[in-house]
């Protein structure tokens, strides 16, 4: 049985995105295609669709399940980082609407055995990619050969954890008794490293650490300042771009990205505010607790 992910304000992106049979599509985050399914729907037999991803192993799966839908469809496993490159080469110069819905899938967190979370005992990888490379960063590199500053710095920076400096140090610590491989001895470590009255809380106390080392493995913040840029340009006119962002630095990101464009008379935000799940949705889907929608639309 194929692995479920529920997408995420599913309905107020389509509608925000306005979309209409005919038009040329860039997503930037296929993931399990639950997006997809209902783009695909709504651009028809005329519209174009190209989408990306870096999970050769969920876009395999989306493009499977989407096979019978006919619409000029083309999948990729690429960063989005490269959109620009990906439009080249598909001989796409100018599309209508853009999406990212940013992060992880389901099928990342539950199944891909990469470390994504500390409910199970995982290399540590970290990697969106399937397959990472020799020289593809990964979670275990950053552990184990990273400054006691670098480590600091990131924990502090992607995690927002002001328990950094004590974090970093007990890493530290315990990878000069043996290297930390796997995701139960990192949680353990960090756990450890935090004061007894924090260490039994609602949310898991490696939860920032965790995020923030996914931030740094896969350059989140970067790709996604490099792709709202290059994406903006490559929208034709009247054209609409919607982020789905699941923490806050992401999120202040692309507000500050909409808020200059729209300074500059070069487009319109339709969010004023961010768009957060309703409480259906949170009933149905707990994970989708974070999210945030901006949608904007070029003059
Ligand atoms: C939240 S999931 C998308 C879920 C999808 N909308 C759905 O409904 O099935 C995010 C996806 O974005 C991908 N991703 C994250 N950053 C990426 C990047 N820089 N380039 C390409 N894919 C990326 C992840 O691999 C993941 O599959």
């Amino acid at each position: 049985m194929p692995t479920k992910h529920i997408p995420v304000l599913l309905q107020e992106t389509l509608e925000g995105l306005d979309l209409h049979p005919g038009d040329r599509v860039f997503e930037g985050t296929v993931g399990l295609g639950g997006h997809t399914e209902e783009i695909l729907k709504r651009i028809g037999e005329k519209g174009i669709y190209i989408g990306v991803d870096q999970d050769s192993q969920a876009l395999a799966q989306a493009e499977k399940r989407l096979k019978s839908y006919k619409v000029a469809k083309i999948f990729r496993e690429e960063n989005f980082r490269n959109l620009d490159r990906v439009l080249d080469e598909t001989q796409t110069p100018l599309v209508d609407k853009i999406l990212f819905d940013i992060g992880l899938s389901n099928l990342q967190l539950e199944e891909s055995g990469r470390g994504f979370s500390f409910k199970r005992d995982e290399p540590l990888l970290m990697t969106f990619k399937t397959s990472p490379k020799g020289d593809d960063l990964t979670a275990k590199e950053i552990v184990n050969e990273w400054g006691k500053d670098s480590l600091a710095d990131i924990i502090r920076g992607y995690g927002e954890d002001r328990f950094a400096d004590r974090i970093a140090n007990a890493i530290v610590a315990e990878r000069e008794i043996k290297p930390i491989e796997t995701t139960n001895e990192l949680a353990s470590i960090v756990t450890t490293a935090l004061p007894p009255s924090l260490r039994h809380g609602r949310i898991h106390p490696a939860t920032k650490t965790f995020q923030a080392l996914r931030i740094a493995v896969n350059d989140e913040l970067g790709a996604l300042r490099q792709a709202l840029a290059k994406g903006f340009e490559r929208l034709a006119p009247r054209g609409r771009m919607a982020v789905v962002s699941f923490h806050s630095l992401e999120d202040r990101i692309v507000k500050n990205f909409f808020k200059d464009l729209a300074t500059r008379g070069l487009g319109i935000t339709t969010t004023k505010k961010p768009i957060s799940p309703g409480e259906e949705e949170l009933e149905k889907n707990p994970k989708s607790r974070s999210a945030k929608l901006r949608i904007i639309k070029k003059n």
